[in-house]
């Protein structure tokens, strides 16, 4: 490694689509590479009509692909394991068809299946002429791809293949590389997010205590999906089984009451605070110092209740964060989740009813509704992972309207 290469250990799916500007692609390839980037190639079929396969797999050293239902691609690195692969996504250059097709979700090909199977960021670099891009229903697909969190990279001005002069030439290689080099330089903070996790642990006795059954996957998610989106983030997390994720600030914590102080400590620091954990509600009003022996038919254990970290937080008069509630309902999940936005004065809560099986406590997917004092937002079934970037943009997006 030379000094130089600052994209190493970085993944990049480079999609290539279909336009004139597909002879830079692979220029595009050499340069992300001479800078320690892995590159694999994703082509659409319009993209073949301007350049080879070949090209691109003698420069990125790794196969292509180019179809959704090849069989031999699929078995050396399906589409999923491509999508969850890669560190960013870029298409370059991006066909007005390829955006269309992005902007309304459609999945008719590889390329756009990957788009929306992959976490990774996307960024785009728009090719095609100048009346193209300069019409109302590119612009507006072009705007709902910016709200969504995807990059877009130029174009640039200047005379095109067709003779027109005007915006839409797609940027050059060096600029592309640029700019993935930008995307990847460490930025201050756009935000800074603080957030609970996972289960809290009640003790009873040295050897004992109380719990449920929260994985902390969902916070855990949320605090790798802010981070990627340029959030500095702090996490407080009660005991999981999972890895820290990448360039998050992680406070162990054990009981409510540990999670309490921690928390209250550090939320006036941070601009948002997202409570996920599954705090316990009560905790044994005395912890035995020796092990309880089984001397008695029958055991009392007097409870008394843990404080609400939540409303505390929201209830600070100075620094106070923008808060965000979850509520893990069984029934009626409106009129709980709206009574607890109320109740703990919060300013959004993402609701999800844990009695459908498959989604909530320690699956690896979930759904949410998102209420706040004059709205809702579905957010439908998905991966852990997928949700959690989709809540965070949602956050950022109110949380940018009150500052
Ligand atoms: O009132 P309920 O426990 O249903 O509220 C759930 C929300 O409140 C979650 O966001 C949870 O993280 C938070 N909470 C908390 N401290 C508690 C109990 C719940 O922060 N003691």
């Amino acid at each position: 490694m030379t000094a130089q290469q600052t994209l190493q250990n970085k993944n990049i799916v480079l999609g290539i689509t279909g336009g004139i500007a597909a002879y830079k692609s692979p220029e595009i390839v050499r340069r992300l590479k001479d800078q320690g980037a892995d590159v694999r190639v994703v082509m659409t079929a319009g993209a073949k009509e301007f350049i080879t396969p070949l090209t691109l797999q003698a420069v990125s050293g790794n196969p292509v692909a180019d179809s959704l239902l090849d069989p031999a691609a699929e078995a050396a690195m399906g589409h999923i394991e491509l999508a969850k692969w890669a560190d960013l996504v870029i298409i370059a250059p991006a066909s007005s068809n390829t955006i269309a097709a992005i902007a309304a979700g459609l999945a008719g090909d590889l390329l756009t299946t990957l788009c929306i199977a992959t976490a990774a960021p996307i960024a785009i670099a728009p090719a095609m002429n100048q009346q193209m891009y300069a019409a109302a229903v590119t612009q507006e697909n072009i705007a709902r791809l910016t709200n969504r969190g995807v990059h877009i990279w130029g174009p640039a001005s200047g005379e095109q293949a067709c003779g027109d002069v005007g915006q839409g030439r797609m940027i050059e290689a060096l600029e592309v590389v640029e700019q993935t080099l930008n995307f990847f330089t460490p930025k201050p903070p756009a935000f800074k997010l603080l957030i609970t996790a996972g289960p809290t642990r009640e003790a009873i006795d040295p050897v004992r205590y109380i719990s449920n059954h929260s994985s902390g996957k969902m916070g855990f998610a949320i605090a790798k999906a802010a981070q990627a989106l340029g959030g500095e983030v702090t996490l407080v997390s009660g005991p999981v089984a999972l890895t820290t994720p990448h360039s998050v600030n992680r406070i162990d914590v054990v009981s409510a009451e540990q999670m309490h102080q921690q928390t209250l400590v550090n939320a006036p620091q941070h601009d948002i605070f997202i409570a996920c954990a599954a705090v316990a509600d009560y905790r044994p009003a005395l912890v035995c110092e020796q092990k309880i022996k089984k001397n008695d038919d029958d055991m009392v254990v007097s409870m008394v209740k843990n404080p609400d970290i939540l409303a505390d937080v929201a209830a600070l008069t100075e620094q106070r964060p923008f808060c965000v509630g979850f509520a893990a309902e069984t029934q009626d999940v409106e009129t709980y989740a709206r009574g607890k936005l109320q109740r703990k004065k919060l300013d959004l809560i993402a609701a999800n009813n844990v009695s459908v099986t498959g989604q909530g406590f320690n699956s690896d997917d979930n759904a949410l509704t998102l209420y706040w004092p004059n709205g809702q937002l579905d957010l439908p079934l998905t991966s852990k992972d997928m949700l959690a970037k989709q809540l965070v943009l949602e956050i950022l997006k109110h949380y940018n309207t009150q500052h």
